[in-house]
């Protein structure tokens, strides 16, 4: 196997670096943040690119071009991980691309193209609540209020980035308008669909976008044994009513789903009714109207619901994403690739959300999808996918990148 035995070495080496061992937990500007880029960083060099932290603490490795005038392509996936995650989910992105240079630079081929290899800083929002900092950076959306988000510690992106090394200020000089031809991205698919079919890499069609909301619910302490029922303001009794009113409204609503991932509650003692409860809100579509009218949904019931039950409510929405297309000229290009390989081309949509999706913005972009094993989960310790779809994987990325024409693209597209 050329590419796969080492593939499932390396994401085995990055997934040792985490905060939380024995799990794999590595967030944004954390010491492990450091490792796997020095480990990064190192395989880049050692395939023949130049590679460096950037101010934001984005990985960025370049495989120059013989002509400097040339266009740049990009690819890439995150660093960071969810708390208790995979090996696969963003890592996978950065290390196929990193094999494929390292098999074009032993055979000594330059592209006619720079390929910029970028392992985003942050994708997954999980320390600042922001989530595709790093991408939305490059692509000319990161907006500069993010610097005064807080971590559970208190500690500000601002500081964070300060103490990492990076330039906390330096933000807009990432910006890559103009600058890259298009941007394509090699994930593990995070879903069943795939492996349902039988099939080791699809193309994805387009990716769906995502809101996140703060709710915070403040009703009344008490004593657990003397506030008789019809009296209490529970501000987790009401908020269980919000939650399971996000389910209900996406379980009705074709095309959406939502998710409450994270809920607080104080004081939280066994014998005192609670008095304030803060949760969270994913809620995500490929239609975008579906999402902005379910967000719309929420805050009426949660008004209802609060007035009826005598508490406060304040939902306030932090986040949001647009449902992002794959561009139609990509996605042939790597249906072409995929075909080249003798193997059936399988076209589905997104429901994750992926730095691919802040490119359309400046440049074209599209990915590919490598199927998951066991039943398609993710964000979960047992994502898993297998040496041989790695390698399948990284033999149609890298097919892709020979035969891409970057200049011919460019010249047809509206990069802006
Ligand atoms: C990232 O994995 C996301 O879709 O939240
Ligand atoms: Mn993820
Ligand atoms: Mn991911």
């Amino acid at each position: 196997m050329k590419f796969g035995t080492e593939l499932m070495r390396q994401a085995e080496a990055l997934g040792q670096f985490t905060e939380d061992p024995p799990l794999l937990t590595r967030t944004y500007l954390s010491p492990q943040h450091r490792q796997a880029g020095n480990y990064l960083i190192g395989l880049m060099q050692r395939a023949g690119m130049t590679a460096n932290f950037d101010a934001l603490g984005n990985i960025v490795g370049r495989y120059e071009a013989a002509d400097p005038a040339a266009p740049v392509v990009m690819t890439g996936s995150h660093q960071d991980s969810v708390r208790n995650a995979g090996k696969f989910d963003g890592l996978f992105g950065i290390l196929t691309a990193i094999a494929c240079v390292k098999d074009l630079h032993e055979r000594g081929r330059k592209l006619p193209y720079t390929l910029e290899i970028v392992g985003f800083g942050d994708e997954e929002g999980v320390r600042f609540g922001v989530a595709l900092m790093g991408s939305k950076a490059m692509a000319g959306s990161f907006e500069p209020s993010w610097l005064d988000k807080a971590d559970d510690a208190g500690v500000t992106l601002r500081r964070a980035l300060a103490d990492f090394g990076g330039d906390p200020d330096a933000w807009p000089s990432l910006g890559r308008r103009g600058r890259v031809a298009a941007y394509v991205e090699s994930h593990i698919e995070q879903g069943p669909v795939l492996l349902n079919v039988g099939l080791p890499v699809g193309v994805v069609t387009a990716i769906a976008g995502g809101s996140r909301i703060r709710v915070a619910v403040k009703g009344l302490a008490g004593h657990a044994g003397t506030v008789p029922m019809g009296s209490r303001q529970d501000a987790l009794a009401a908020a269980s009513e919000m939650v399971l009113f996000v389910e209900k409204h996406c379980e009705t609503h074709e095309g959406l789903v939502g998710t409450v991932g994270k809920l607080a509650v104080l004081p939280g003692a066994i014998n005192v009714i609670p008095q304030e409860v803060e949760f969270t809100i994913d809620v995500r579509s490929g239609d975008d109207a579906l999402r902005h009218a379910a967000v719309a949904a929420f805050q009426s019931a949660f008004e209802e619901i609060a007035a009826r039950r005598r508490v406060a409510v304040v939902a306030a929405p932090f986040y949001a994403v647009d449902a992002a297309p794959c561009d139609a000229a990509l996605q042939e290009q790597f249906a072409q690739s995929i075909a080249a390989h003798g193997i059936p081309v399988r076209r589905l949509p997104s429901g994750a959300g992926h730095d691919a999706m802040v490119f359309p913005a400046i440049c074209p972009m599209a990915m590919l999808f490598v199927r998951c094993g066991n039943n398609g989960i993710s964000h979960h310790p047992d994502e898993t996918m297998t040496a041989a779809d790695a390698d399948t994987a990284t033999s149609v990325l890298l097919h892709f990148l020979e035969h891409f024409d970057a200049a011919a693209f460019a010249a047809t597209t509206h990069a802006a």
